[in-house]
């Protein structure tokens, strides 16, 4: 069975990135979205926010689960019998940190690949940074976070 492993912050999950998660779905047997506790960021949703809005977002997609991680990625990545990192590109700007970060895991673990899919054109310009700001704003998120965590997300940003 080929696993792939799409591992992020998802604080929270957006669009964009459920445009990533679909595409893959079609082309490995399973996909594992990782939700990492990343010790350079502080998130605004707690570890399980993030984890129980994914998993309402891709209760439809049978070959995708939500997990949790800490550490290494690619020592999770291989305890999950996985064979691939999946990773989002939007622009030219992600393209310097996160060649920087595929050198380094496959520095760490010759044996995982990590493949970029180009995210889709209308979700270029997103980002989780952008969607708290502007729902903190009271600003539309409408059409940038998916629907079944839409109200959820914009309660919480309005309220912090
Ligand atoms: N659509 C919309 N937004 C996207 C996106 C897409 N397709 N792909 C990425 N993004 C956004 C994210 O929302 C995030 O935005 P933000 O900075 O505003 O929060 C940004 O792009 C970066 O996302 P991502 O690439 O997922 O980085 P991350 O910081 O969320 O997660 C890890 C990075 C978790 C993969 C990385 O830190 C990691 O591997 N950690 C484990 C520890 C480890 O092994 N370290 C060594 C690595 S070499």
């Amino acid at each position: 069975m080929n696993i792939a492993i799409y591992p992020g912050s998802f604080d929270p999950v957006t669009n964009g990135h459920l445009d990533i998660i679909k595409r893959s779905s079609k082309i490995f047997d399973k996909v594992i979205v990782a939700v990492a506790r990343n010790p350079n960021k502080t998130p605004m949703f707690t570890i399980q926010e993030r984890v129980n809005f994914l998993e309402r977002v891709v209760k439809s997609i049978p070959n995708v689960e939500v997990d949790h991680f800490e550490g290494l990625l690619v020592d999770y990545v291989k305890e999950k019998n996985a064979i691939v990192i999946i990773k989002g590109l939007r622009a030219i700007s992600d393209f310097e940190y996160e060649f920087q970060m595929a050198l380094m895991n496959r520095k760490l673990d010759k044996s995982i690949e990590t493949l970029f899919m180009m995210t889709s054109y209308k979700y270029s310009y997103l980002s989780s940074s952008m969607v708290k700001e502007i729902g903190k704003l009271g600003g539309c998120i409408g059409e940038l976070v998916p629907a079944e965590i839409l109200e959820d997300v914009q309660t919480k940003l309005i309220n912090v």
